[in-house]
């Protein structure tokens, strides 16, 4: 059993964080404050309390045992476990269940790589036994291992050739740290009937931000299941390692220049405590709304059954069912043979939940925020814990809830207003170089704001440029110059939602409410034309692959038609779109066609078990046979009935000299508001602050 051999570099390796883990070969570091192996901890001893819960320690240790004996891994000498996870029982199960049920069978879903093969096995956890074991039907392959990507690492230092084009460009061996980048599908010969990934590398040399010292044009082209080199790609050898004066961003370093002090110490006071709280490990009560929270080593963070509280009748009525981020898409623009095919899909290959490291206290949360851990499993199903991994945190910035203030004429006067506060689930994953934070924000009217903040580097190219004023033509830099020597290539990004909204019951339609407009007949009106509202229900999926755009404005509508207001309208909650991009690649190019989710901004598709990586299953090197695309082209019913909504969150970056060395942090979210889903303003019998309410907290820089 390979996992055997590995296990004692387990105790190193499972624990790292990409970074850490790019930094493995030459700087090995303290994984102690990274992890905390399953030890005498609390998690030991956790049990599962609702049928959505994550596998526990115990859980992950008898997949474990039970896998051992079984046929398929006995008889191999080589095998990993990609992925391990819950297998969530069946919804209407879940749906029924009640606190205080006999707990729902428990099941792990596995997938495996065996010789080469990709399977797909369910372990039943209550009768012990492997209910089934398939070969994947679609292509590509699982998530990569961390221990695979930390073995990749080491390959190209056995080969002599890579060491002397590091010694031939005047690289220091010592200095030198590679990234694992996942090598896309461009059907190449090469590329069919192995899994390969290609390597390329950076000098630490005198800064500790790596990324932005590129060796140029040096791609190492590696068989994952051999780890051997198969092509090493070497072309930049006149291209100079970029100085990376300045590049450090630790604050230890940065404080030797003198701070730049821009305002006093910040937080926010909860006198009375937080409003929160967090129950048997997973649910989470907030004011009115509950949701079941749990940390994925694939999609990173997972919603479930989320209900806010009718005000008029207490009652806790659903909202959605299930969401999470499916997958991502980060294609680079420049066709050149060292980049044309970085074209990320972060969550299906790398696993977005396992790039997440933990959160740094009072700066990546606020004060009084609550942390959940993971429990992920190593390439031989042994637990591990990720600590910190999610908080949860009441936030409060001075935003107004609601408010009026009347003019006062006839002695008549009013202010009313009432402050917002939200509830915000976050996380952040640091996929290399690049870190993505992901809120989920729940606001007391209703509203439910997903988030994403990017960070972190940028994925920069050498140059031999140091000024504009030597460029002959931009058009061939592939970007803007950033910094001498550097090109911050152009790139995009996209994160889609997986959404399956449950508007008080299952039974849901989707309604694009088309804003048109409507020109008056002559004599009518001084007015000649104004805006009408006219809805559309979609009856198949292919009336719901929506494209945004800002001259056929519509509303997105996901109703329960069975479910009315007391006035009669449909109770609803409606997708609102907010700044995004779409993506402008051929349909045809491979990376598109592998990322074809990212073809539209809203899918609905209906609620299918098996579909919910909007990549497919097996995202690395896959094909594109298995994407939301290809389900919804067959175009199947969805009016009244069990649906899903997926959005596609947008960015195009075009960097420029302020993202260089590190990014300020660029955001965008959209919403899920209710829409009719109340009978007036959910919140209107809420209070104002009081002064006596908040005691003030003294200043002595006052007085
Ligand atoms: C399955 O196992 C869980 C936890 O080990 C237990 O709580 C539950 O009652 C079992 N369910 C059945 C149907 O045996
Ligand atoms: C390449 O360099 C590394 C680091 O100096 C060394 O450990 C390794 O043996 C070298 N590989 C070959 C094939 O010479
Ligand atoms: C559910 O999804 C799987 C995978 O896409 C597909 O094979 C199956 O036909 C789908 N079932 C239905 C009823 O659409």
């Amino acid at each position: 059993m390979e996992g055997r051999k590995l296990r004692r570099s387990l105790v190193l390796s499972i624990s790292i964080s990409f970074f850490l883990l790019l930094t493995w070969l030459h700087l090995p570091s303290s994984p102690e404050n990274f992890i905390k192996k399953p030890g005498p901890t609390h998690h030991e001893s956790d049990v599962p309390h609702h049928p959505l819960d994550p596998l526990t320690v115990h859980e992950f240790n008898k997949v474990r045992a039970i896998l051992a004996t079984h046929p398929l891994f006995e008889s191999s000498s080589t095998y990993s476990l990609n992925a391990i996870a819950l297998e969530e029982p069946d919804k209407e199960l879940v749906l029924k269940w009640k606190r205080g049920d006999p707990l729902l069978p428990r099941k792990a879903s596995v997938t495996a790589m065996v010789k080469g093969k990709s399977h797909i096995l369910l372990v039943d956890l209550n009768t012990s036994e492997v209910s089934y074991n398939e070969l994947g039907s679609t292509s590509g392959y699982p998530i990569l291992t961390i221990e695979e990507t930390a073995r990749i690492l080491e390959v190209p230092f056995k080969n002599v050739e890579f060491n002397s084009t590091i010694a031939q460009r005047g690289i220091n061996m010592g200095d030198v740290k590679c990234v694992p980048l996942s090598s896309g599908w461009y059907n190449m010969p090469i590329e069919n009937k192995r899994r390969v990934i290609k390597v390329q590398c950076f000098s630490m040399k005198d800064s500790v931000n790596f990324y932005m010292k590129p060796i140029e044009g040096l791609t190492v082209l590696i068989d994952i299941d051999r780890e051997e080199v198969l092509h090493i790609f070497d072309n930049g050898r006149g291209i100079p390692v970029a100085k990376g004066i300045d590049t450090d961003y630790r604050y230890s370093v940065q404080k030797l220049r003198g701070e730049l002090h821009l305002f006093n110490p910040i937080s926010m006071e909860q006198p009375k405590g937080p409003s929160f709280i967090v129950e048997d490990g997973h649910l989470v009560k907030w004011a009115n709304w509950e949701f079941h929270l749990k940390a994925d080593a694939r999609a990173g963070i997972i919603i479930s059954q989320a209900k806010v509280r009718d005000p008029d009748t207490s009652e806790m009525r659903s909202v959605m069912y299930k969401g999470f981020t499916s997958e991502l898409f980060v294609p680079y623009m420049d066709p050149t043979d060292a980049w044309y095919f970085k074209t990320y899909m972060d969550a299906g290959e790398y696993g977005f939940g396992l790039q997440a490291m933990p959160l740094d206290p009072l700066n990546d949360c606020p004060r009084n925020a609550y942390y959940m851990d993971a429990v992920f499993a190593a390439a031989d199903a042994t637990p591990y814990l990720r600590p910190n991994i999610i908080c949860v945190f009441e936030t409060y910035a001075g935003d107004i809830a609601w408010r009026h203030a009347e003019t006062p004429f006839n002695n008549f006067k009013v202010t009313e207003v009432r402050p917002k506060v939200n509830l915000v689930v976050r996380m952040a994953a640091s996929v290399g170089n690049y870190d993505y934070i992901v809120d989920w924000e729940f606001q007391t009217d209703g509203l439910i704001r997903s988030k994403v903040g990017l960070s972190g580097m940028l994925m920069v190219k050498g140059t031999i440029y140091d000024h504009m004023n030597q460029v002959p033509s931009e058009e061939y830099l592939y970007g803007p110059l950033l910094s001498e020597n550097l090109i911050g290539v152009i790139h995009d990004h996209y994160i889609i939602y997986y959404l399956d909204l449950d508007i008080d019951g299952t039974d849901n339609s989707f309604t694009k409410v088309n804003i048109k407009k409507h020109e008056t007949s002559p004599g009518e009106s001084p007015r000649k034309s104004y805006l009408k509202a006219i809805r559309n229900v979609a009856k198949t999926e292919k009336d719901a692959q929506i494209r945004l755009s800002l001259y056929d404005p519509s509303e997105f509508h996901m109703t329960n038609p069975s479910k009315k207001t007391k006035i009669g309208n449909p109770v609803g909650y409606k997708v609102v779109p907010s700044g995004t991009a779409a993506s402008l690649l051929d349909p045809e190019d491979p990376p598109q066609k592998r990322a074809a989710f990212t073809n539209n901004q809203i899918w609905v598709t209906p609620y299918n078990k098996s579909e919910q990586w909007a990549g497919g299953l097996f995202t690395y090197q896959s094909k594109g046979d298995d994407t939301l695309q290809v389900w919804s082209n067959r175009d199947r019913a969805i009016e009244k009935k069990d649906i899903v909504v997926w959005y596609t969150l947008g960015f195009h970056h075009i960097p420029c000299q302020e993202d260089y060395p590190i990014m300020p942090t660029v955001s965008s979210s959209f919403d899920l508001k209710p829409v009719n889903f109340f009978e007036r303003n959910p919140i209107l019998r809420l209070p104002p602050n009081f002064k006596h309410d908040l005691p003030l907290c003294t200043s002595h820089v006052l007085a």
